[in-house]
This record gives C-alpha cells, sequence and structure tokens, in this order.
C-alpha cells in the first residue's frame, strides 16, 4: 500500500531545503530554511486534499476526514527543524511516512471513522530556543504557551516574534483537544535494529534528561602581563567542570550519557583570558532515581571546582524530564501490524528524545523506530534504506487504522 519512491523522493525533495555541503540538512526552527521546508509540506498537504491548520506555537496538523468529524483524531508527526549539522532523516521521516500513510490509504480507499492526522512539532531540537520538545509539551500541558513563546535565541529573537515573521503564527489555540492516540514514526539514531537484522522497533520506554546550562564567573585579564597563580580564568574552571562530570559518569552504573554541546566564551578574544563562560550539559539516564543523583552530584561537582579556583558559578536546570513508558496498548498495535505484514521486529529502548515523550501525556502513545545506517544520527551522514523507511510506514498505516476504527 504504501508508496516507497514517492516516499523516498519527498525526502530527498525536503533534504534540498537546507542541503549542507557534505549532504546533510541544516533547517534550524524558524528560520527561513525551516519555513521553507513548512510551506513545502503544507503544499503536499493541500495537493492530498488534507485540512490544514496551524497553533498558536506554530504546530502544523493535516488532517484526513473521518465518517465521524467529531470523533478525536489519530494523529501521527515528528519534527522538520533539524541540527545544524543534521541529517535528511531525523524528525523528516516521520512527518513523511505521516503524510505517506495518509496518501496510501487515499490510494487504497480505505477509510476510518476517526480523522487521521499528520503532525509538525515546532522546535524538537532545541538548537536554537529552550530545552527541545517545548512546542510539543506546551500542546500536552506540559509548559505554559507564554514560557516558550517568550524563549529567545542568543541575538534575543523570541519565539512569538520569529513564529510571526515566517508566517506560522497561528490562530488555533495549541493544545486543548482530544486525540485518540498518537504514534511517531523515527529511525532509530543508533546500531541496534541493523545490527539485529530487524527493520522495524518497537519503542517500550525512553531515558530521561536533565539540560542544565551553567554559567562560571572569572576576571577578565591581559593574556600576557597576568602571572598564572593570579588568575581567575572562567574557561579554566569551565573544562574542569566538564572533564570532572564526565569522570563522574562512570561511577553510575548503567553509565549515563553526559554532553557538553554549546559553549560560549566571553570576551571571545585571543589574548583576553576569560572572565566568563558559558556551557550546556545534556544528562540521560533510564532510572528517574538516578538522574535525581547525577543532578545532585554534578552540582556539588561544577561547586566544589569553583570554590577551589575562586570562580562563581550559577547552574541552571533548563529541561527535567523524567524517563517514559510507551502505551501497552499502542505497543501492541504497533507490533501486531509488523506481525500481520511480515515485517521482522524487536522491541526497543529510546535513547533519543522526541515529541512522542511529551504527548504521551495526554494520549496513548507509540513509537516505531526503522534502522539508520551504522547508527549515525545528528551528523550528515545520517542515511536510511528506501525499503526500511516504506516498512515503517505500513506498520504506522496498520497501527494507526487499528485505533482509527476501519468503516
Ligand atoms: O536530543 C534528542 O534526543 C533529540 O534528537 N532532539
Ligand atoms: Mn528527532
Ligand atoms: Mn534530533
Amino acid at each position: 500500500m504504501i508508496n516507497q519512491d514517492r516516499l523516498w523522493n519527498d525526502h530527498m525533495a525536503m533534504a534540498e531545503i537546507g542541503a549542507t555541503a557534505a549532504g546533510g540538512s541544516c533547517r534550524i526552527a524558524l528560520t527561513d530554511d525551516d519555513k521553507a521546508g513548512r510551506d513545502l509540506f503544507v503544499s503536499w498537504c493541500e495537493a492530498a486534499g488534507l485540512a490544514v491548520r496551524v497553533d498558536t506555537c506554530g504546530n502544523i496538523f493535516a488532517r484526513r476526514a473521518g465518517s465521524d468529524a467529531d470523533a478525536p483524531p489519530v494523529i501521527t508527526g515528528s519534527h522538520l527543524d533539524t541540527q545544524p549539522l543534521g541529517g535528511r532523516f531525523d524528525g523528516i521521516y516521520g512527518v513523511l511516512a505521516g503524510l505517506e500513510v495518509l496518501r496510501a490509504l487515499d490510494d487504497a480507499g480505505i477509510r476510518t471513522r476517526h480523522p487521521l492526522e499528520v503532525a509538525v512539532w515546532t522546535d524538537e531540537e532545541g538548537v536554537r530556543f529552550g530545552g527541545g520538545c517545548m512546542a510539543s509539551g506546551v500542546f500536552a500541558g506540559m509548559y505554559e504557551e507564554a514560557d516558550f513563546l517568550a524563549c529567545t535565541d542568543t541575538d534575543g529573537a523570541t519565539v512569538a516574534d520569529e513564529l510571526k515573521r515566517i508566517g506560522y503564527a497561528g490562530t488555533v489555540p495549541c493544545g486543548d483537544m482530544e486525540v485518540r492516540a498518537f504514534f511517531e514514526a523515527h529511525i532509530e539514531q543508533g546500531p541496534i535494529l541493523e545490527a539485529e537484522g530487524k527493520t522495524v522497533g518497537v519503542v517500550l520506554a525512553g531515558q530521561g534528561k536533565r539540560l542544565i546550562e551553567v554559567s562560571v564567573t572569572g576576571e577578565e585579564g591581559h593574556a600576557g602581563t597576568l602571572p598564572m597563580e593570579l588568575r581567575h580564568d572562567a574557561f579554566v574552571g569551565a573544562a574542569r567542570m566538564v572533564v570532572a562530570l564526565n569522570e563522574l559518569a562512570f561511577r553510575f552504573d548503567p553509565v549515563p550519557v553526559i554532553t557538553t554541546g554549546h559553549v560560549r566564551v566571553k570576551p571571545n578574544s585571543r589574548n583576553t583570558i576569560p572572565g566568563g563562560t558559558l556551557f550546556s550539559i545534556d544528562c540521560r539516564h533510564p532510572a528517574a532515581e538516578t538522574l535525581v543523583t547525577l543532578e545532585t552530584e554534578m552540582r556539588r561537582t561544577m561547586e566544589e571546582i569553583a570554590a577551589e579556583a575562586g570562580l562563581g558559578v550559577d547552574i541552571d536546570t533548563v529541561t527535567s524530564r523524567d524517563p517514559v513508558v510507551m502505551d501497552p496498548g499502542c505497543i501492541n498495535a504497533i507490533r501486531d501490524g509488523a506481525e500481520r505484514l511480515g515485517i521482522p521486529h524487536q522491541d526497543i529502548y529510546s535513547g533519543a528524545g522526541h515529541d512522542a515523550f511529551s504527548i504521551l501525556e495526554m494520549t496513548p502513545t507509540g513509537m516505531i523506530f526503522v534502522p539508520c545506517e551504522k547508527g549515525i544520527s545528528h551528523n550528515e551522514a545520517e542515511n536510511a534504506k528506501p525499503e526500511d523507511l516504506a516498512a515503517g510506514a505500513a506498520v504506522l498505516a496498520e497501527a494507526m487504522v487499528a485505533y482509527g476504527e476501519k468503516i
């Protein structure tokens, strides 16, 4: 039923927008490239006869009517925004697989009682604003809309300003609607399915996350005249903290993942001793109680280093998300769909975060993984096979029709 070539060609057409030199994608949230990607997706939805609406957080919904217009929709979807050196499939696959399911059901003349929708969640990656998955979090009632709209990028532009600027400041209230179920298809972003020779991963659970912003304060000085023993170098202090946290990780079993991916040095001049350094800590673990202990230990470690070095340190937890468990009914619908189609599948856990982790707060939610080459993601070399993308979409169709009630 799924048109494999149409699904693949859509990915390649989308990948032309914000294409990077090494074959990846750069469509950072609410930039002109993100707008162009959104516009292309909306044009495809309108060409497929879907009713498109945009909410006040810029989330896009394209609806395929059911026989009962008042029945709550079954929604699928993911994100079109990418990492700065991202791939052509992270997020994009979940959006385009959803669109392909709706078009394939039309081609097959299959109708459902519940409306079916494909959604694009704003700023899943959190590269530019906030902590990631915030727009889906507002939809699910986890965050206040005003807080998300007020998030600023490093130039001070707010989400609200940028939504208006790109023409995606919708009028439909964000959230506050009944949803029958939500399914997200996504590349695994890890090596397991490929190594096991499986085509579909039935996601059981996902790890929790702390996103922490740290500000280290020292004292600017002349790089040539101030003796080493008199310095209060904020970057050296930050670097010692990052190394210490990476050593701390190995005191836990299973070992958490801790990443510092964003660093800003002030004044960022080659011959001035840094008086300030801002850096991020992305820490994830499958156990809620371990995350609590980790956060306490990380704070204590950084404060000790700061005290010893005569530096100031301010530690702000931006995102605090517990591990999640997917809905058993949705898990079974995905598993049964793969069985019916004879598609090799296995249960799997998600190391990455997804918008589905927000939506499961308000409706039964499941996730379908497909392999990506060598598990590579958040990397321009991210790749997937057309037949795997199509197989995942076919299982997605089975799950959506199961919840949508075929008529
Ligand atoms: O960070 C994540 O886990 C997701 O890829 N945004
Ligand atoms: Mn993603
Ligand atoms: Mn991602």
